[in-house]
Order: C-alpha cells, then structure tokens, then sequence
C-alpha cells in the first residue's frame, strides 16, 4: 500500500481525489493509489522488448558523420529515432561545450555529437549519429522512460533547457554533502533532475491549454495549473541541492518550444495522461519517496518527502483525467489508452557496493532501488488499469 511507503504520502492517501462538483460523476470511477495497493504486480514480463536499430540508408549530408549500424538495444531499452532542427542544443542540457551559456559544440551542418543525448532525464542510454536527413540532425537511440515525472515532449522526444550560469532557480537552502567518489556524479544527476522538472513546469502548462480544448472540468484546469506551480519548486530544489554539492549556481537557459503541438483530442490527451502522469508521475511519487527514506534527517530528506508527495498528486490528476476520458472514447482508444498504464524498467546507474550508502546519501537510488520502485509502481498501475476496465 502506497500509504506505508513513507508517512510522508499519507496525508495524500487519506484525502484522494476529493472531487469538485462538476466532477462527481468521474471522480467515482477515478482509481487512486490507496485503493489500488493491494493488487499483485505484473510480472516484469510486461516490460518491452529490445529490438536492433535499423540505420538509415540514405546518404549523410556532407560535413555530418553516418550513423554507425549495428546499434542493438539492451535492458529493455526501446530503439528509435530523434530529430532535431540545426543548432537546437541537446536535450540533456549539460554536455558538450557550452560557451557563453549557450551550447557550441555543432558540426558542419549543425548538428551536436550523438554523446550530448545521453542522459538521465533524457531518457536516451545509447545514441549513433547524426544523419542529416529532410533538413534535420536525426539520431538512432535506445531510449528507457524516465522517472523524472511528467515530460516535455515534442514530437516525441523530451525537450530540456540548455544549462546556464544563473543563482535566480536557486532554492530552498541547501546543505548536501557527498563524498568525494560519487560528489561529480550526484551534481550531474541532480542537475539532470532540475532540468527534466522544469521541463515538466512547461509540459503542464501545455496540458492546461489541451484541457480547455476539450472541455475539461474546471476542477482539473485547476490542479493542471496547481502541478505547474509546483514543478517550479521542485526545479529550484533540484538546482539547489546540484548548487549545495558543486558550489555552482546554475539554472535553467531558454526552453525551446519549436515543434510544440497545441492541438490534440480527448484520445492523445487521456495517452499522454496515463502515459506521463498515472505511470510517470506515480514512479517519481514512488522513487523520491523512497529517496527520503534512504538519505538522513535534515532540509534533503524533508524536500524530497514534500515533492514526493505533489508528485503523487500530478499522479491523481492523470488517473482523473484517464476516467474522465474514458467513456467518452472509442472501444479501441479505450483499449490503447489502458494499454499505455505499464510500467516498464527505468534507468538507474549501477553504483559499486561501497558507494551505495554515500550515494543515496545524496537522495539518489541505484539500479537495485528502482528495480524495487518499479515493483511497487506495477502493483499500483495494474490495480488502477482493473478499476478503470471495470
Ligand atoms: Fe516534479
Ligand atoms: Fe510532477
């Protein structure tokens, strides 16, 4: 049960999904994640499957290297494709050469290497490439989900702020400490973190504008707007807790939203809602939760049980949204839509045996501990994806 997670969820799971009034009648069918604790988790099973990437065969534009066959996905890392327009800076905001904080590390034709995808957030474990293909630096990738909560997409890939010196996302006072082995590697996955949650910022903002396009209830505006506030603080906790380990203030550059699609019916709305806040948004409830749990008393531990417990909230908002969407959709988009409640592997580094304790210290979880949050997450998802099919 969600609820013995970590006391910090509790005040969340005793009062779910208290509905406004135009809001009754869905708020009845919308599953919450006490009711859904106690049913079994799926086997790992439902996880995707790998399968190799096919490289393009059409010929590079000149000036930009070809993408290397052979790129085969592991660990249930997903292949595909990722387009950017020329000169955009690389979605993981962070490597590469950065000069004058803008990102300067672009071939001939303007495109950055295939390492600057690599991240975290991104969700991109492998990258080949670029091709230049129909004007665009194009990149064959093996990507995992991230667990970073509610993603920027745009036309599929997440979108991320470069990073740029700046002490203005700096916020609440932090003082981390890491040891000196796993020290460069929590300030980049913190920083990883503020970019993807402030990312999140403009992913609500837009599902606030959707929300009117189809007429949603008041009551779920409301709580879209409500969770983009609230990604705005946990941006500036995660700058924050980077700047405490580093002594660097950095924050959040210009967030390009070229390509970003305004317009989109109940069905894509209600996918991306089970996609990116019932399951994304219940992983990252359930992975700061039990990054609370790990790390010692003090302002680290008590930040991560309050975004712990919003993010748990944005969760809510997806599965209203979902229950309110689905007798309104077709059988087969009611179907597609149950289909996207699955939880599949997320990434998380492998850290050595004596290194464990010092980097879940610092609020981050290993391979093992998501291992554990998917489990927990699979009970969660499959109970709502019954209550919502009944
Ligand atoms: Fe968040
Ligand atoms: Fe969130």
């Amino acid at each position: 049960m969600i609820l013995a997670i970590t006391s910090g969820l509790a005040a969340c799971n005793k009062q779910p999904a208290v509905a406004a009034p135009e809001d009754a009648s869905t708020a009845a069918s919308a599953p919450t994640a006490s009711a859904a604790a106690s049913t079994p988790a799926p086997s790992a099973s439902a996880a995707p499957s790998a399968a190799p990437v096919v490289a393009d065969a059409s010929p590079p534009d000149s000036g930009t290297k070809p993408v290397q066959k052979g790129l085969v996905c592991t660990d249930n890392a997903q292949p595909g494709r990722q387009c950017v327009a020329p000169f955009t800076a690389p979605v993981t905001g962070m490597k590469g050469a950065m000069q004058d904080d803008h990102y300067s590390n672009y071939d001939a034709n303007g495109c950055f290497p295939a390492n600057a995808l690599i991240g975290t957030c991104s969700g991109v474990r492998d990258a080949r490439g670029p091709v230049k293909t129909g004007g665009k630096c194009c990149y064959d990738v093996c990507t995992v989900p991230v667990p970073c909560g509610r993603p920027m997409l745009v036309e599929g890939s997440p979108r991320l702020a470069p990073s740029a010196k700046r002490d203005d996302w700096g916020g609440p006072p932090m003082s981390v400490v890491a040891a000196s082995s796993v020290k460069s590697r929590a300030v980049d996955a913190w920083l990883s973190d503020a970019h993807m949650e402030h990312a999140s910022v403009a992913a609500f903002s837009r599902l606030s504008l959707l929300l009117f396009s189809v007429g949603a209830p008041s009551l779920k505006k409301k709580i879209a707007h409500r969770a983009a506030a609230e990604e705005v603080e946990h941006a500036r906790t995660c700058f924050a807790i980077a700047a405490s380990l580093s002594q660097e203030s950095v924050g959040p550059g210009p967030l390009s939203l070229a390509g970003m699609e305004l317009h989109a019916d109940l069905r894509t709305i209600a996918l991306e809602a089970a996609a990116e806040s019932c399951v994304g948004e219940t992983v990252a409830a359930l992975a700061l939760s039990r990054a609370a749990e790990a790390c010692s008393p003090g302002a680290l531990k008590t930040s991560l049980r309050a975004m712990a417990e919003q993010e748990l909230s944005h969760a809510e908002l997806g599965f209203r949204i979902v229950a309110w969407a689905l007798p309104q959709l077709s059988d087969s988009a009611r179907e597609e839509v149950l289909g996207a409640l699955s939880v599949p592997s997320y990434d998380a580094p492998m850290i050595a045996t004596e290194e464990v304790d010092a980097w879940r210290e610092v609020g981050r979880l290993t391979a093992f501990d998501m291992r554990d949050v998917e489990r927990e997450a699979r009970s969660i998802i499959s109970a709502a994806r019954s209550e919502l099919s009944s």
